[in-house]
């Protein structure tokens, strides 16, 4: 990943924070966009920016390219959980803030750097879903349903870019110990807890070996896939 700009959606912390830190190990020069204004730490530029928000991300992709000069790889990792209750108690407006960063957050950076890598041939997109979108937590309905929403969206914009040298791959990690989990109650991550066979959390440095791989140069024949990374919880 030498020299390579890597953008990384929610890089002040947690998983993107791990991420960030192990592509710049690779040589990679790092790009943070995060709605928190400390992201910038450690990194080679940073947007502060809400991925929800189209003229927000608009404004992130027009600051990066003038300070770079182009875009290698977009990670979309920003993310919310949302509250741990069931659907039918789900506050109307926390539904619409998971979807909308969850969800929409990765269909708008999508959106705003997908032209730029197509008009260079070449790019990878990596986005943070969850196996919460594969399998349905209880207790996490916008949330699941967001994370099953960039499974989808992952395989389709991988068929549309298939021949294009841009290639688009998913992650969905198991529960790691991270402020994520600062929304949820602490019944409901005991619970979660207990159905991973190998029977401990997912560790962020796990997510960034996974995604660097995916982002680097030994990634040549899979887009549009699933890579999972759950402890054997979820094997398809
Ligand atoms: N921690 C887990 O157990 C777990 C498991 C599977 C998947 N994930 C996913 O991994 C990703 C990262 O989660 P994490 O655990 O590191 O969480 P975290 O809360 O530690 O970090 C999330 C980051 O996203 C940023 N962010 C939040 N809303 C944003 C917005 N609207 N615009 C821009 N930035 C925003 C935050 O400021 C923060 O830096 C998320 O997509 C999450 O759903 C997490």
């Amino acid at each position: 990943m030498k020299d390579k700009v890597v953008v990384i959606t929610g890089a002040a912390k947690g998983f993107g924070r791990a991420i960030a830190q192990r592509a710049a190990a690779e040589g990679a020069r790092v790009v943070g966009w995060d709605i928190a204004p400390d992201a910038a730490q450690g990194l080679h530029h940073a947007e502060t920016m809400d991925v929800s928000q189209p003229d927000s991300v608009a404004g992130a992709m027009a600051g990066t390219l003038a300070a770079m000069g182009r875009i290698d790889v977009l990670v979309n990792n920003a993310g919310v959980n949302g509250p741990t209750v069931p659907n039918w108690e789900y506050p109307v407006e926390d539904w619409y803030r998971v979807i909308a960063v969850d969800l929409s957050g990765v269909f708008l950076c999508v959106r705003a750097v997908v032209p730029h890598m197509l008009e260079r041939g070449e790019g990878r997109v990596v986005n943070i879903a969850s196996v919460a979108g594969k399998e349905g937590n209880a207790n996490a309905g916008p949330y699941s349903a967001a994370k099953a929403g960039v499974i989808a969206l992952t395989k389709s914009l991988g068929k549309e870019l298939a021949a294009s040298g841009v290639l688009v791959n998913c992650i969905t990690p198991a529960m790691a110990e991270t402020d994520l989990l600062k929304e949820m109650t602490p019944e409901y991550i005991e619970g979660i807890k207990a159905k991973i066979p190998m029977g401990r959390l997912c560790r962020v440095e796990e997510v960034a070996e996974m995604v660097v791989f995916l982002s680097g140069p030994g990634c040549t024949f899979s887009t549009g896939a699933v890579f999972d990374l759950t402890g054997g919880r979820s094997v398809y």
